[in-house]
């Protein structure tokens, strides 16, 4: 049974095991096919977020499949990557960010597995879960010394702004988000972080920065530019993953 798993982002769709095998897991909420495979000795389940060729758009991403998929595995620990906009101009692009905590801008997404008698599953209680702590410090731990280890850019801490997306922000948009204390921009953490807290599972996430947020950047933004910057730091994104 895999006590571990990484759900990748943008970028990051495969990973580096042996003994590969999938495996389709059937939830209250549709079918997940999940990878698994041994790093190290550790059988490690693996979950491309936005599927294979990124093909699912943030807002339309099954987050309740996903998470639910991972817990009936087995799994404890999720370590997620995600690939950000800065809003803070001391994180760079092609830097690291083990986020310590978030905020929730998101507006569509189904957000709670506790949706009282309409649940799909006899989970049917109304709760409300502390997540005053959005990330996990061991795991937050495990990844700062693997960043340190490695040499890496990286950033011990930082407040994640999640939107609803698809769109790119105005540079309104950022500067107010600056203003109430975020430090990257993305938007994937919600309802991901949520979910796997409502499930009582650990889960931390490496943020990579592959641009300055709008308005910061005087360029306009394009998906590829996120996308050929998150190419260049795969190997970087797997190694940290690996030793942490
Ligand atoms: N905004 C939102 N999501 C993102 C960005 C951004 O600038 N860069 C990468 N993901």
């Amino acid at each position: 049974m895999p006590r571990i798993a990484v759900i990748g982002g943008s970028g990051v769709y495969d990973f580096p095991a042996e003994n590969k095998r999938e495996e389709v897991v059937k939830t209250p909420y549709g079918e997940v096919t999940v990878t698994l495979g041994r790093i190290g000795g550790e059988e490690v389940a693996f979950l491309a977020r936005h599927g294979k060729g990124h093909s699912i758009p943030p807002h339309k991403i099954n987050y309740r499949a996903n998470i639910w998929a991972l817990y009936e595995l087995g799994v404890e620990r999720i370590i997620a990557t995600s690939a950000v906009g800065s809003l803070n101009p001391n994180m760079k692009p092609g830097d690291f960010v083990i986020l310590d905590q978030l905020m929730d801008f998101t507006v569509s997404r189904p957000r709670t597995f506790y949706d009282g008698e309409e649940s799909p599953h006899d989970r049917k209680f109304v709760a409300h879960v502390d997540f005053t702590e959005p990330y996990c410090p061991e795991i937050r731990r495990a990844l700062i010394t693997a960043a340190k280890n490695l040499a890496l850019p990286y950033h011990p801490r930082g407040t994640y702004v999640c939107t609803e997306g698809p769109r790119f922000e105005t540079a309104a948009e950022i500067r107010a988000y600056r203003i109430l204390g975020g430090d990257v921009v993305g938007m994937t953490q919600c309802p991901e972080a949520i979910l796997a807290r409502e499930l009582e599972m650990c889960y931390a996430s490496v943020a990579i920065v592959t641009n300055y947020a709008a308005g910061i950047s005087h360029q306009k933004l394009t998906h590829i530019e996120v996308v050929e910057l998150m190419q260049k730091k795969t190997k970087e994104i797997v190694s940290l993953i690996v030793h942490a």
